[in-house]
């Protein structure tokens, strides 16, 4: 099957543009940079979750959803899109975030209670679990009593895990490669590289497929790692792979998976010295602005990537900008950035 042909609900402003970083290029003496902007999907301050959510949608449409469930971190920037994109359908959306209920709602948490949530259940995390982007497992138990009481109450909830299924992700950034290849074809080059953020995997997995299916692979594919170790990222990866291959029934090829984990620093969401330093320099060279979690840590990881080397100077490297700048207003994040940090 093609995926042009697989059902979606029209939710993001696409295709989003694509921006060569000229200054950036220079200051690291690096190839040709670009950046795909995907933090302009457009509603609800857009981000990379709505590719996927387009089809999540589609699929709870299909499935008679009255409602929908999802979880996430407090700071989730997939919550805030998930309820946004539930607005757009007309659908009550519930949320399980993992972490306490702050004083004060910023950021996501702000703009969740703007969009109206339907409900909003804080699960406190206690010191052993770090990763808060897999949903650790008093939020899973969270989320199944919570489909219990919404069945209870007559409601067909649908529930989209957080970050997505593997197999909406696929559908919906391998579609972002293609808009890339268009983009890039237009100025007579193409993608050598596209570097992304990862988190749950499946924007990575997405912009493999894309690589295989409309660049015959020849876009290698780098995910920097904003929580998790490498190795079961590429297991989520390749497995996400397989799922898509198989809704699509095409064969499967070999694939080239490559993560960095070395960027993460003492956690997920903690600032690092290089993310401080990939997001000032991007607004001060680009204007463009990168938020603290996800895609300033990839950015720190692309700028390590360029000193040591790795890439030809000749080299077409996309940067895909997946959003999240709500979370630089969140309150976490007050000290990361400017004096006395
Ligand atoms: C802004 C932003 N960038 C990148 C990611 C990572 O995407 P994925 O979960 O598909 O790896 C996320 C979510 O986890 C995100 O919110």
């Amino acid at each position: 099957m093609q995926i042009g042909k697989v059902e979606r609900k029209e939710l993001a402003m696409l295709p989003t543009p694509l921006q060569e970083m000229k200054a950036m290029s220079r200051e690291l003496g690096g190839p040709r940079l670009f950046v795909k902007r995907d933090d302009l999907t457009g509603l609800a301050l857009g981000g990379n979750k709505l590719r996927k959510l387009e089809y999540a949608m589609a699929d709870a449409e299909r499935e008679g959803a009255t409602c929908v469930i999802t979880s996430g971190a407090v700071q989730s920037n997939h919550c805030r899109l998930t309820v946004g994109a539930c607005r757009l359908l007309g659908l009550p959306c519930h949320l399980v975030l993992a972490g306490d209920e702050p004083d004060l709602p910023t950021g996501n948490l702000l703009v969740d209670s703007l969009l109206g949530a339907a409900s909003v259940r804080f699960i406190p995390r206690t010191a052993e679990q770090k990763e808060p982007p897999a949903g650790p497992t008093p939020v899973r138990k969270a989320v199944d009593e919570l489909h219990a009481e919404l069945e209870a109450e007559g409601e067909r909830p649908y529930v989209v895990p957080n970050g997505c299924r593997a197999l909406h992700g696929a559908l919906g950034y391998a579609a972002c490669v293609r808009e890339i290849a268009v983009q890039l074809h237009a100025i007579n080059t193409a993608p050598d590289w596209i570097v992304t953020a990862c988190g749950t995997s499946s924007t990575q997995g997405g912009l493999v497929l894309g690589s295989e299916l409309y660049c015959g692979g020849e876009a290698r594919v780098v995910g920097i790692s904003v929580s998790r170790s490498d190795d079961p990222l590429k297991r989520r990866i390749s497995e996400g792979l397989d799922e898509a291959y198989a809704f699509l029934g095409r064969l499967e090829p070999e694939h080239d998976i490559v993560v960095y984990d070395e960027y993460v620093g003492t956690g997920y969401a903690l600032a690092t010295p290089e993310m401080v330093e990939a997001v000032e320099l991007a607004a001060r060279l680009e204007g463009l602005i990168l938020d603290p979690v996800y895609t300033g840590k990839a950015m720190a990881g692309l700028i390590d990537l360029v000193r040591r080397g790795t890439f030809r100077s000749d080299d077409v490297v996309v940067f895909v900008h997946t959003g999240g700048i709500p979370g630089l207003f969140a309150l976490e994040q007050a000290g990361a950035f400017g004096p006395g940090r």
